[in-house]
């Protein structure tokens, strides 16, 4: 730049290209650029107005710090504005926030004027407050910070009155939001009603709205399912979910929150000093608080809380984009101040982002083992969330018509927690000439079959059944896997040249196995093909459960074969079941039943299972009807479990040795339905809590059993966290 000439007009160019991508990431929900993209244009910005004050204009995208409020929800006034973060990009940022503040804080010390308990205190400070510690970094104290997960949802203010939730806003331009009190009602972790002792009269709670992944998932299948729009991420289903006109529709979206500050507080409570102990006394009231937060000691531990945190990222359940460092003394932040967007007591310090967008090279058709034709996209290779990514999976067609997804597309991919990649949505402007729309074959691409969408599905699949290679090479190596029959050294480059050589047609064929044709196989030599047949031999003893989950049924998967089973206690009587006696089975719908009776109706599967029955041996058990049926199941797992490492046992089911209370009214399901998930997956239900108990799931209107587990520090479930979890733990 050589001049402040240049320096108005790239100004100038930079804001009117961050309006624009302000309103199509604000109002059109639809960005043109990754937020990296965009975060160096608005830095750029930054800096040269810092070099050239007289080019800051009242309207320049960094006088402001969020979207405008709209028109559709009253407007209110935030009596502290709700502020933005500073970003740090690398390690060195957050040491150079640090070193500001440790200069702020000591330059004050050093005048005498307003000082903080931080400063004045010392390591003597210990319990006192705010204090710096003893831990030395270059000769000088550490600060003390928090640390914690910056959560990817919709910032969102709280006012509690009397204890009681009187208003809830969005964070609109920072000075003015929305009002959303009636949509804020619905969202179970939001108490109505402060628990515990005396909160302040006034109370404004800062915190986070966010759609736990799962919950996103699958409100984005049912909605795939009924033809109504889907949502990118989670925080556009969040930010959707909350802005709703009708608070009934944003009662049916598994909203969660966490809290991560106050706002404007009456003076009549005595609050405390450090913000880490702000946090435990917002939990003591009963609004949830991230349990990931930390009192980090200096930059270097809050760099080794950004790499721990970035390592079990993926399991939280919901998404993060980064940390936040908070200056943990509250008198020091007063010191430390803020500039107009950002206080200078904070830093968020970002993750790689989890979208990227990058140009669909080709689509492959893949058949997965109950025949559904799945387009799959061929990507350009791109780095998101910190992996490398080559393919996504672009669901299904009327999922590539919705969103007009062609080969040579600019498209946004996102790759979050254990979920599949995928295409997300493509941006048209960068649409080159001459692309043609995808259809999915008539065939299938593997053995030629016709390929059909049934009547009110939107999978296409092919017909070819156990003809199909594709289907059953994932047949066969589903039957071996580790949590069916686990036939060890049964994996997959072995299935695909038994089957491709003809050598085996359906599971039950792999009991003919002989030693001496498997030698001959590729990279099989005498001792791996007698080690396999060991394993195949191993594998013939095993227990109902394993044997019902293995077969592959549709929609059969690891719990609804467990509960089948001690339904039934042997094969022969879930055999005659007709859709009527499956259903008595705890979690067994229509659905599930028919696609039981149709696997056991169909000859081919008929003549497997016979054959299957010759091969195979396992214990039947006594019939076990209703619920306990599903208890029993746990508990002869958990026997399983404790019985010395036989391998025919099945693994402990996930919930196996938890004890779960329930209290409340659920919303999505009843206390019954979801006594019998947990117990199906191995939990015990109990009605009192103690300090025994793992977990609370605490529903609209609780009990005392909620008040009991606060105070014995058992944690507590809301209506997402407990369907969260159900989710994870019935998906294995
Ligand atoms: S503190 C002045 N803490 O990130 C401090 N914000 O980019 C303002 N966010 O608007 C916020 N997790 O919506 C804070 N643990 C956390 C957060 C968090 C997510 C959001 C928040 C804020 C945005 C700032």
């Amino acid at each position: 730049m050589s001049g402040p000439g240049d320096a108005a007009a790239r100004a100038a160019a930079l804001r009117e290209a961050i309006r624009r991508h302000d309103h199509r990431y604000y109002v059109l929900d639809d960005p043109e650029i990754a937020d990296h993209e965009y975060d160096a244009l608005m830095r750029e910005l930054v800096a040269l107005e810092e070099e050239y004050p007289d080019l800051v204009t009242p309207d320049s995208p960094t006088q402001r710090v969020g979207a405008a409020p709209s028109a559709s929800f009253p407007e209110v006034v935030h009596r502290v504005p709700m502020l933005s973060l500073a970003n740090a990009f690398d390690g060195d940022e957050v040491r150079a926030f640090d070193r500001r503040i440790r200069e702020r804080l000591g330059a004050q010390q050093g005048s005498g004027a307003q000082q903080s308990s931080g400063a004045q205190q010392g390591c003597a400070g210990e319990g006192s407050g705010a204090r710096h510690n003893c831990a030395e970094e270059g000769g000088e104290p550490a600060v003390e910070y928090t640390g914690e997960v910056k959560i990817d949802g919709v910032a969102i203010s709280l006012v509690y009155e009397g204890g009681r939730l009187v208003r809830g806003a969005t964070r609109g331009d920072g000075a003015r939001g929305e009002d959303v009190t009636a949509n804020v009602r619905t969202i179970r972790a939001v108490p109505l009603r402060l628990l515990g002792g005396a909160p302040p009269a006034r109370l404004e709670v800062r915190g986070e709205i966010f759609m736990p992944r799962a919950g996103f998932e699958r409100m984005n299948d049912v909605q795939r399912e009924r033809g109504e729009r889907t949502y990118v991420n989670p925080r556009n289903a969040a930010a959707g979910a909350l802005r709703q006109l009708d608070p009934a529709v944003t009662a049916g979206r598994p909203l969660s929150l966490y809290c991560h500050g106050m706002g404007a507080v009456s003076d009549d409570a005595a609050l405390p000093y450090r913000h880490s102990d702000v946090l435990d006394t917002l939990a003591s009231w009963g609004l949830p608080v991230s349990p990931h937060t930390k009192v980090l000691d200096g930059a270097d531990a809050c760099l080794a809380y950004h790499a721990e945190m970035g390592r079990c990222r993926d399991s939280l359940g919901y998404d993060i984009d980064g940390v936040v460092f908070k200056l943990n003394d509250l008198r020091a932040r007063e010191v430390v101040g803020q500039v107009s967007r950002a206080p200078r007591w904070a830093v968020a310090y970002k993750f790689p982002a989890q979208e990227a967008l990058t140009r669909l090279i080709g689509i492959d058709v893949q058949v997965g083992r109950t025949g559904t034709l799945t387009p799959v996209a061929r990507l350009e290779p791109v780095m998101v969330g910190g992996a490398t990514v080559t393919n996504a999976t672009l669901h299904n067609q009327d999922e590539i018509e919705r969103k007009d997804v062609r080969v040579g597309d600019a498209v946004w991919v996102r790759r979050a927690g254990d979920v599949i990649p995928e295409v997300i949505r493509i941006v048209p402007e960068r649409r080159p000439e001459g692309t043609e729309p995808f259809r999915l074959p008539g065939r299938c691409p593997v053995c030629g079959s016709e390929a059909a969408r049934a009547e009110g599905e939107v999978a296409v699949r092919c017909t070819g059944g156990l003809v199909c290679p594709a289907q059953r090479k994932q047949a066969i190596r589903h039957f071996a896997s580790r949590r069916a029959l686990d036939v060890e050294g049964l994996g997959w480059k072995l299935v695909d040249q038994l089957v491709e050589r003809g050598m085996v047609s359906t599971v039950a064929d792999i009991f003919g196995l002989e030693e001496d044709r498997l030698a001959e196989l590729d990279r099989m030599g005498e001792k791996s093909a007698r080690n396999l047949v060991e394993g195949i031999g191993r594998a013939r003893r095993t227990t109902l459960d394993r044997f019902l989950y293995a077969l592959g049924i549709r929609d059969v998967g690891e719990a609804t074969a467990s509960a089948l089973a001690a339904h039934f206690g042997g094969l022969a009587a879930l055999r005659k079941a007709d859709a009527d006696a499956l259903t008595e089975v705890p979690d067994v719908g229509p659905v599930v039943a028919e696609s039981v009776r149709r696997f056991f109706d169909d000859p081919r599967n008929e003549a497997i299972v016979d054959a299957l029955t010759r091969e195979l041996s396992w214990e039947e058990t006594e019939p076990v009807r209703t619920e306990t049926g599903s208890e029993a199941a746990g508990q002869a797992a958990a026997l399983g479990q404790a019985a010395a490492p036989s391998r025919t046992a099945a693994p402990p089911p996930p919930l196996a040795g938890k004890t779960f209370v329930l209290t409340g009214t659920l919303d999505s399901m009843s206390r019954d339905d979801a006594k019998r998930r947990l117990q199906a997956l191995g939990a015990k239900v109990t009605g009192s809590v103690s300090k025994r108990t793992d977990y609370v799931v605490a529903g609209e209107s609780p009990g005392s059993k909620l008040d009991k587990a606060q105070s014995l520090g058992v944690p507590v479930l809301g209506e997402g966290g407990l369907a969260e979890l159900l989710r994870r733990a019935e998906d294995g």
